[in-house]
């Protein structure tokens, strides 16, 4: 008897379950006791991982000494799990050196995807990252990550937006570089639709608009696609007090750098 998988219905504890259906009869997969265990959706930025030239990250903060043995710690312990990492994963200046830091990411639990923040100076050639001998890492660029349940991961780097005074210091150079990056979100969004994406976790390293006050293009953006979550990170130090979070617009959007979340990846499903 031929069996059809329909009617994929996600469930608060990230469990799907299916609706078997045959000739003449319909199951649900509870009376036929199949249980498909799903993912749980996690996201943190900014790592600035440093194994092959150790770098005293202390200077930052006392809560930054020893961080990556708490990232270590408090990482996600599932295999099934994703975790989204939002930019700025390691200090490294070339491929051969950042290895040392993928390889550890590689080695932790979960499947993970990596987006390019603006200190990923070893992020070049996209065909030779992807060719790296990695089990468990995805790397993001102007394509998405189709998850079981039709969730696509997206993304893209961003860039100050206008109304933040980085951007209006120079507005023509970095207006620019921030239509290039919301056409990369949207190379991006397209490629998951035309996969067949029901929804979408959109990734970027800068956050989505300068402040609470002002759209963006990436939030435009977002809003014209079946978005329903956006991380960011990227911003340190007193600004993080002041960085949009919450709903907009049905999009919920989570701050996620790596010290403002104590070093937990943050469980955004
Ligand atoms: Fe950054």
């Amino acid at each position: 008897m031929a069996i059809i998988l329909e009617n994929l219905s996600p469930r608060r504890d990230s469990m799907i379950y299916y609706t078997l259906k045959g000739p003449g009869s319909t199951l649900k997969s509870r009376e036929v006791g199949i249980r498909v265990f799903m993912y749980r959706l996690y996201a943190i930025a900014d790592l600035h991982l440093s194994g092959a030239n150790p770098k005293p990250m202390d200077i930052f903060g006392p809560l930054w000494q020893d961080h990556q043995q708490k990232i270590e710690k408090n990482w996600p312990s599932d295999e099934r799990d994703v975790i989204i990492v939002g930019g700025d994963i390691s200090w490294a200046m070339s491929l051969e050196e950042a290895l040392v830091d993928l390889k550890w990411l590689d080695g932790l639990p979960g499947r993970k995807i990596l987006l390019r923040g603006n200190h990923d100076y070893w992020w070049k050639a996209i065909g030779r990252l992807r060719s790296l001998p990695l089990k468990t890492i995805f790397f993001l660029q102007n394509d998405h990550f189709l998850l079981p349940d039709g969730r696509a991961i997206c993304g893209t780097r961003g860039w100050n937006c206008p109304g933040d005074p980085l951007f209006e210091a120079d507005p023509e150079n970095n207006g620019r570089i921030y239509r290039r990056e919301i056409e990369r979100l949207r190379l991006s969004l397209e490629s998951a639709r035309r996969a067949g994406a029901r929804r979408a976790t959109v990734a970027l390293h800068f956050p989505p608009c300068s402040d609470q006050a002002n759209s963006s293009g990436f939030i435009e953006l977002m809003e014209d696609y079946p978005v329903d979550s956006c991380i960011f990170g990227h911003i340190h130090g007193a600004a993080q007090a002041k960085v949009f979070q919450g709903f907009r617009e049905g999009i919920k959007y989570f701050f996620v750098a790596a010290e403002y979340l104590h070093f937990r990846p943050l469980r955004i499903l």
